[in-house]
């Protein structure tokens, strides 16, 4: 069965834009993504088709009103088919690889409703949503974009998106570490030449080298993954040298970095 998603929001075209091209396009034609588009103001019921109002208690920015999110939610409904339903907002928790694969293997449509404005009627978070999820700490214009992230970052997870070429590699990513780095042709460039264990044709020492490689970055770029990070004794050995080589240059006697590796 395809994967489902209904994406809710005041700007269709944004989102079908994007799902109208390349990887994501083969998907949606090829049966295994399916994603609905629906214009929130199709299930107003006034003249102007009105989405927004002003905030009780004054202040500055428009609130998303309530009842059409409820309504649209209600048409969604009538098919009867399990739904999750997600909000995209800066107050959401983190969305992560971790959501994505989540998704991927949840049996149900997840619809995705993209706050616009300065936030939602507090009781459409409360009657109506089920999970709230924030794709980083910035604030976009609406959620057309994080929504779009989540379902482009799932349906690559979904068996047959991604051509062999495109998915052969298993990424570091999925082990909870950034990855390492990649070379292709030409083997010289401005003097800069790729390292000679890639040319080497020896599989096992390519692959302790990038695994290293790849401890090696994520422990400079971003050390609080490694808290959480699927890690073998011989990649905790590596990261204690690491650390110790850095305690010795920088002359310090201590390296909190050190502690739990
Ligand atoms: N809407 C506005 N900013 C957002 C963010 N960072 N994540 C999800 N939805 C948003």
């Amino acid at each position: 069965m395809a994967c489902g998603f209904d994406v809710i929001t005041i700007f269709p075209g944004m989102v079908r834009a994007y799902l109208g091209e390349s990887i994501i396009k083969r998907a949606i034609q090829g049966g295994l993504l399916d994603v609905g588009v629906h214009n929130l103001r199709d299930f107003t019921k006034d003249r102007h088709r009105t989405t927004d109002d002003y905030p009780y208690g004054g202040g500055s920015g428009m609130v998303m009103k309530v009842e059409p999110l409820h309504e649209a939610l209600s048409a969604l409904r009538q098919d009867g088919t399990p739904r999750l339903t997600v909000l995209l907002t800066p107050q959401g928790r983190a969305y992560t690889q971790q959501t994505a694969e989540r998704f991927a293997a949840d049996e149900r449509r997840i619809v995705l409703i993209c706050g616009r404005y300065e936030g939602i009627d507090e009781r459409a978070r409360e009657l109506l949503v089920d999970e709230e999820l924030s794709i980083g700490d910035y604030v976009l214009t609406g959620g057309e974009l994080a929504s779009l992230v989540i379902i482009d970052s799932v349906a690559r997870l979904l068996p047959g998106v991604l051509g062999d070429a495109e998915s052969a590699r298993e990424e570091s990513f999925t082990w909870g570490i950034l990855d390492y780095p990649h070379y292709t042709r030409p083997p010289e460039f401005l003097g800069r030449t790729v390292p000679d264990v890639l040319l080497s044709g020896n599989h096992r020492d390519i692959a302790q080298w990038r695994r290293r490689e790849a401890l090696r970055r994520t422990l400079q770029r971003r050390p609080d993954l490694l808290e959480k990070a699927d890690l073998t004794v011989e990649d905790k050995r590596f990261l204690r040298e690491l650390c110790s080589d850095r305690t010795k240059s920088s002359g310090e006697d201590t390296d909190e970095s050190y502690k739990g590796y």
